[in-house]
């Protein structure tokens, strides 16, 4: 098969190499394209757009297959801890013991955040929505570690940084969400595992031992592999463009924590709960909210399907559906809201309109059941999606940073006014 794919354009020929991935994945290298011919691809949503060639993460949505440097999503959260997939995604391997001893101790002894951010959190509103703090507080992270801003890329330094990271991202969600509710804030637990650790910082309460329920523990470890990394999705070339102006790790991610937000991405966790609801509340047929999302000129889509790559099935989803009903049974809880879930994933699944196009549950359709059950509150879903992304953001972002990627600066075409004279204010109409 030819190595190269050519163009004929205004009669002239030319030629791009064609790359392989490690899968077999096929792309056209048209980094000289405008170089040589003058021309530039659109391609809006980069829908057909590889912007890097990553090591990290391997997804194929047609045959619904999601890995971490080559290890399946299935066999990591069953049998993995979320640190060692931390570690994993981070630095290309699964650590031995002496190496997960080591990340696992330098990430407890920096879970402190430093006093001041405690008024940061007094300045914002009472019911501010967590992932507004959490997204400022992790940019803020920088002015108190002037060595992330370090431009020589200095491995100690970035070291330094992910550790603090890592380490401070819970402590920063839990005091996000105890402002959220009016509750004070919990110091962290050294003796708690990373999991274990955040769960005492959101439900502990002052003078009182919290206990870890290994049942609870368990079900965020897995939720939080499950989200670990997605290869470039929203949120992680979100990371990777600001990250490639050289801004620091932190700002980088914060930028990243923003794009999570929005219910097309990781938001959508809350909406796919607060739709659910709603159809309870209305109490009015499924059939009628398939209607509405089929409907091109209703706005309302079902939140929790489809996916830009994923046309078959999204592993990540199959794997949440059986956790909740595990932990639902394991818990005792009976959410009417799963059952309306379930019924909703039925009809979809069979409508036409959703058949042709491969709208599938996504990853975010089953796991505000879990963290519903969990005990977390609706607004702080997306923070839980933001925690369990992070290694992966870290990851991406060290890739591009070792790779020495170039700026991320796409082009447009250009479709405004061309030339014109300016009008004086009393000549014009
Ligand atoms: N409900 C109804 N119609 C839909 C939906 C939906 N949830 N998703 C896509 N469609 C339709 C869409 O209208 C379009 O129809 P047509 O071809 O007739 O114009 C077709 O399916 C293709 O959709 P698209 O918007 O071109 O696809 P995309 O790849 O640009 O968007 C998506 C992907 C995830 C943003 C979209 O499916 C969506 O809005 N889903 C609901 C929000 C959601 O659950 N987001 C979480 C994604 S998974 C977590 C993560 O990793 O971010």
């Amino acid at each position: 098969m030819s190595d190269t794919a050519r163009l004929i354009l205004e009669g002239q020929e030319y030629e791009f190499p064609v790359l392989t991935g490690a899968e077999n994945e096929k792309a056209i290298d048209i980094s000289k394209l405008r170089g040589t011919t003058g021309y530039i691809t659109l391609d809006p949503g980069f829908k057909n757009t590889g912007s890097t060639q990553s090591g990290i993460t391997y997804l194929d949505g047609e045959n619904g297959i999601l890995r971490y440097r080559g290890y399946s999503i299935e066999e990591l959260a069953e049998k993995a801890s979320f640190m060692e997939v931390a570690y994993l995604l981070i630095y290309g391997d699964l650590p031995n013991s002496d190496q997960l001893a080591y990340f696992t101790d330098s990430i407890t002894h920096h879970t402190l955040v430093h006093e001041n951010m405690k008024r940061f959190f007094d300045a914002f509103p009472l019911g501010a929505h967590p992932m507004g703090m959490l997204s400022s507080m992790v940019a803020s992270l920088s002015t108190f570690y002037p060595e992330s801003q370090n431009p020589n890329r200095d491995i100690t330094d970035i070291e330094l940084t992910i550790h603090r990271l890592i380490a401070k991202m819970p402590t920063l969600a839990a005091q996000a969400y105890k402002h959220n509710v009016g509750l004070p804030t919990m110091y962290p637990k050294n003796n708690l595992s990373y999991v274990g650790n955040f769960m005492h910082m959101m439900w502990g309460v002052p003078a009182e031992d919290y206990e870890v329920d290994p049942i609870i523990e368990s079900a965020l470890n897995k939720l939080f592999i499950l989200h670990a990394d997605h290869e470039q999705n929203c949120s992680t070339s979100t990371v990777r463009v600001v990250g490639s102006s050289q801004a620091n790790l932190y700002s980088s991610v914060s930028a990243g924590v923003s794009a999570l937000w929005g219910p097309l991405h990781g938001g959508a966790n809350q909406a796919v709960i607060e739709m659910l609801e709603a159809i309870r509340a209305e109490g009015s047929p499924l059939q009628s909210w398939i209607d509405r999302a089929k409907d091109k000129t209703d706005s309302f889509r079902l939140m929790g399907f489809g996916h830009r790559v994923y046309k078959n099935f999204d592993p990540r989803a199959r794997i949440i559906k059986k956790a909740a009903d595990d932990v639902l049974g394991q818990l005792g809880i009976n959410d009417p809201v799963l059952d309306i879930a379930k019924q909703l994933e039925e009809v979809a699944l069979h409508d036409e309109y959703f058949v042709k196009r491969g709208l599938y549950p996504n990853v975010d359709f089953y796991s505000g059941i879990i963290y519903r059950a969990l005990g977390i509150p609706t607004d702080m879903f997306t923070v839980m999606f933001a925690l369990g992304r992070l290694p992966g953001w870290i990851a991406q972002w060290k890739e591009m940073t070792e790779n020495r990627e170039p700026i991320g600066r796409p082009r447009q075409v250009y479709t405004g006014a061309t030339q014109r004279d300016f009008v004086a204010l009393n000549n014009r109409s």
